[in-house]
């Protein structure tokens, strides 16, 4: 439930004054000051509520036209009572069914492509995903074969990455890669839907890094999965025998999402109280369809928190990071660390060797987030038995 205009209310409550139990003209003139502050305390604040209406709702006028613009007559306005309604955790009946069913994300990292020059392609398209078990959600995908994220790119650090948008949507989109240096005027400018749009840059800083659509609202758009990873893949670094990409990211849906798809409401994304949180944006996809390992080997996870907003603590249960390449730093790793934040927009790589075959959950651990779906297995071997968390 959202608490923020609650607590703009709070703030301006007044609470009763403290006076001493005195007598005397002093204390009565004291008191009708007091009387007269209050009274005019009451006043400001009236006005300042106001105020913060109407900037509230012009701030929502503003942010909603362009998305109402983009998903036609969807319902933006179905979820705009306050409090906000919550739709976490509902999912369809037969949801262990549908579970099953979906097909997760493949979390694998692409195989890397010869040569100086790295082509990628992406045709943005508007259509329906599942984002958990019988919850639909209309996502502006940056590429009409993906979901949301969009597809993982993977390069080696000095290539040229030769980049193309299509837009095949129906409102303006654009591309920031935070692996770039280059003018965002011109290279992440915005594409008219219909029209598409080159740009070259070279990959000279390794790591793992978010890109997203930066077109305003950006809120919205990174909220309507407009998001994905690049790995730009280090000259040197130790081997790792299972790699895995993960994104992620939160959602706030105008709906259940079960009887009709869900869109963006952006109330919610302004109390940053989202419905679901995922990796790779589906809730808990990886509980039923683990990422896999065999005992002894090393599996490294490039880890992009995408937001809009909320960051990710990252954690392994069962298991303490070998290396912790923290906040894109990939000059040095951390070792023997046990949870490290990836803040929205920001990446991290960490690297767990496990020995003893079992089920080991990948998590935020802001528990939150696990609650609403940002939570995965990694199933060393073939164990037996089931997961406490
Ligand atoms: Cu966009
Ligand atoms: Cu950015």
């Amino acid at each position: 439930m959202a608490t923020y205009p609650a607590s703009n209310a709070a703030a301006y409550r007044l609470g009763p004054p403290e006076r001493d139990r005195g007598s005397g003209a002093l204390v009565k003139v004291v008191a009708l000051l007091l009387g007269l502050a209050v009274g005019v305390l009451a006043v400001a604040a009236v006005i300042m509520m106001q105020a913060a209406d109407e900037a509230r709702d012009e701030a929502k006028a503003a942010s909603a036209a362009p998305v109402a613009a983009a998903t036609h007559d969807q319902a933006m306005d179905a979820n705009v009572a306050l409090p906000l309604e919550s739709f976490a955790g509902k999912v369809a009946e037969n949801a262990e069914e549908l579970a099953k069913a979906h097909t997760a994300y493949d979390a694998t990292l692409p195989a890397l492509q010869a040569g100086d020059v790295v082509k990628v392609n992406m045709v943005m398209k508007d259509k329906t995903v599942e984002i958990a078990p019988g919850v639909e959600y209309n996502v502006w995908a940056f590429d009409g074969d993906s979901t949301a994220p969009g597809p993982i790119v993977h390069v080696r650090e000095g290539q040229t990455v030769e980049f193309t948008l299509v837009n095949g949507g129906a409102i303006p989109h654009s591309m920031d890669f935070h692996a770039a240096r280059i003018a965002p005027n011109k290279a992440f400018r915005d594409v008219a839907p219909g029209e598409s749009f080159t740009f070259r840059f070279k990959a000279d800083d390794p790591g793992v890094f978010m890109y997203h659509c930066g077109t305003k609202p950006v809120l919205a758009h990174i909220a309507n999965g407009m998001y994905g990873a690049i790995v730009v893949r280090p000259k040197d670094m130790p081997p790792a025998d299972n790699e895995y990409a993960l994104v992620a990211s939160e959602w706030y849906l105008n709906g259940d999402g079960l009887s009709k798809p869900a869109s963006l409401s952006m109330e919610k994304a302004h109390a940053m109280t989202p419905d679901w949180t995922t990796f790779n944006g589906y809730a808990n996809q990886y509980v039923t369809h683990p990422l896999t390992a065999e005992p002894g080997e090393t599996t490294r996870f490039w880890v992009v928190a995408a937001g809009p907003t909320l960051d990710t603590n990252f954690h392994v249960v069962g298991t303490i990071f070998d290396r912790a390449w923290v906040n894109q730093d990939m000059t040095t790793f951390q070792t023997g660390v046990q949870t490290v934040g990836v803040p929205a927009g920001g990446g991290a790589v960490f690297d767990v060797k496990i020995d003893e075959p079992g089920l080991y959950p990948f998590v935020s651990h802001a528990f939150a987030h696990v609650d609403l779906g940002q939570v995965g297995l990694l199933k060393v071997g073939d164990p037996e038995g089931t997961m406490s968390h």
